[in-house]
């Protein structure tokens, strides 16, 4: 039998509840005390820099982009990173990931910053940011915070709180 075809879409803000509800069921109501959502809070996810998966009609996944600042440099923080767990280890994931980052450097980003595994996140080219350079606004295992540049040495001299950007264009 054949697998129906998986497509990836901006999202739209018709997505907001099935996220809001993949959300949910992922990560629990201890999701809005983590630090990440503190950010996402001062911020909302830029739509056209974040991404949904689907199979026919039915939502499977999602990944959104949040403006912040590393200190005076301008970002995007990645997350919530979230695919439905019948449809996972297939790829999609990391397909969102790669869409999400190819997006990003066409409106012209230079840098991406999350919370999260450097295992995983290590294959879409997210490296370990040094100890105390770039400090969350909450408790977080300072090495899940990851990096990502989207051009040669954009993270170089960049250091600072992380904090959303709340009215970013
Ligand atoms: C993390 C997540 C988005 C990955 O989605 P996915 O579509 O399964 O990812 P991919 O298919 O691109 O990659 C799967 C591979 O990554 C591995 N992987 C998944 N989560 C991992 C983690 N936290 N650390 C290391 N490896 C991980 C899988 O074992 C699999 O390995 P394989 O390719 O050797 O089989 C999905 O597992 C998920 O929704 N998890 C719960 C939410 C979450 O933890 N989100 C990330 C934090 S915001």
């Amino acid at each position: 039998m054949t697998e129906p075809s998986i497509t990836i879409r901006p999202e739209t803000a018709d997505d907001a509840a099935a996220i809001e509800r993949l959300h949910e069921r992922t990560f629990g109501p201890g999701r809005l005390a983590k630090t990440a959502y503190r950010i996402r809070e001062g911020a909302e996810h830029r739509l056209e820099l974040s991404f949904t998966a689907h199979i026919g009609t039915l939502m499977i996944g999602s990944v959104r982009l949040t403006a912040v600042r590393i200190g005076e440099a301008k970002a995007l923080l990645l997350g919530p990173l979230t695919v439905e767990p019948p449809f996972r280890a297939r790829g999609i994931g990391r397909a969102l990931i790669t869409r999400a980052l190819a997006e990003a450097k066409s409106k012209g980003h230079h840098l991406v910053v999350l919370v999260g595994d450097e295992p995983y996140y290590g294959k879409s080219g997210f490296v370990r940011v040094p100890a105390g350079r770039a400090v969350m606004p909450g408790p977080v295992d300072p090495a899940r915070i990851l990096v990502c540049e989207l051009g040669e040495g954009a993270f170089a001299n960049v250091a600072g709180p992380i904090r959303p950007e709340p009215d970013a264009q």
